[in-house]
């Protein structure tokens, strides 16, 4: 377990940071009464796995992620705050455990569909905690296990809403990524990524070729704000609107990309 921990830590790009802004102290355990019948079956099934994402799946059940709910809780009202969802389809690529996909679902997008492949596949088993999470709350939502670099309207068809969210650095090929992001997208994409080079003006991108990044040969690129904004630009998005993100503040970033301007 220790293995896999350090594995998924490394995935998450939070160490990125050589001076990490302060974060919230943890607050101390809650000691809530014990859980019994289906809750407690339902949390020591959760509990067999490792979670990046801490999702509320009712009766008291919380899986155990790296990302605490009040994290997530502020993420998502930064990405989805700006966005009415209802009626709109939604692509959530990276999805992992999924809990971006269920609050899609749960602010009445009509369609959404998770993919991942990288932590679907590997030893985290994420795609068995997606679905054990999607089961737990009952949501439909559809699935599929793709790569980034497939993701194509040919493979997938075109969404309303696009979240590319904790993936762009992972890539070797992030502009092609952002191209076809481009190509999925009818109406707004939403990234969110690690960022780099905050005293550089000029559009600028640090180039991790080895583990520099948190110790994860995974992680490639550090762009910094006015990069992420020109490369957008480039692939055709009209307008951008950025946030520094609500609690790790620049040193990650979250992009709403406009189709129209
Ligand atoms: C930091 S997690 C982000 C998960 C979720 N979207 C979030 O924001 O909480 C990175 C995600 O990128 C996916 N990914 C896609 N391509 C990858 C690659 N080449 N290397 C590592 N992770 C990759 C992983 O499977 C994982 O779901």
């Amino acid at each position: 377990m220790a293995h896999l921990k350090s594995h998924v830590k490394r995935l998450l790009g939070w160490q990125a940071m050589s001076h990490p802004p302060a974060v919230p102290a943890p607050e101390p355990p809650r000691h809530d009464p014990p859980l019994d019948g289906p809750a407690a079956e339902l949390l020591a099934r959760a509990k067999a796995y490792y979670w990046f994402h801490s999702i509320d799946l009712g009766n008291g059940v919380v899986t155990p992620g790296s990302k605490s709910v009040e994290l997530l809780c502020a993420e998502a009202n930064a990405i989805f705050g700006p966005l009415d969802l209802r009626g709109k389809s939604v692509l959530d690529i990276g999805a992992w455990n999924g809990n971006f996909s269920f609050e899609a679902k749960q602010r009445q997008a009509a369609r959404v569909l998770a993919t991942d492949h990288h932590c679907w596949t590997q030893d985290v088993k994420g795609r068995d905690t997606f679905q054990l999470a999607k089961a737990a709350l009952n949501l439909e939502i559809d699935e599929l296990d793709i790569d980034v670099p497939e993701l194509t309207p040919d493979r997938v068809g075109q969404f309303d809403v696009v979240l590319f969210l904790g993936v762009f650095y992972h890539l070797v090929d992030p502009i092609q990524a952002l191209q076809n992001l481009a190509a999925l997208t009818k109406e707004v994409a939403v990234v969110e990524s690690h960022l780099d080079m905050g005293n550089v003006e000029r559009p600028a991108m640090v180039f991790y070729p080895g583990a520099e990044l948190n110790n994860d040969p995974t992680n490639w690129w550090g762009p910094n704000r006015q990069c992420m904004e020109a490369l957008l630009k480039l692939v055709g998005f009209g307008r951008i609107a950025y946030q520094p993100h609500p609690i790790v503040g620049s040193a990650r970033g979250i992009f709403h990309a406009y189709k129209q301007s």
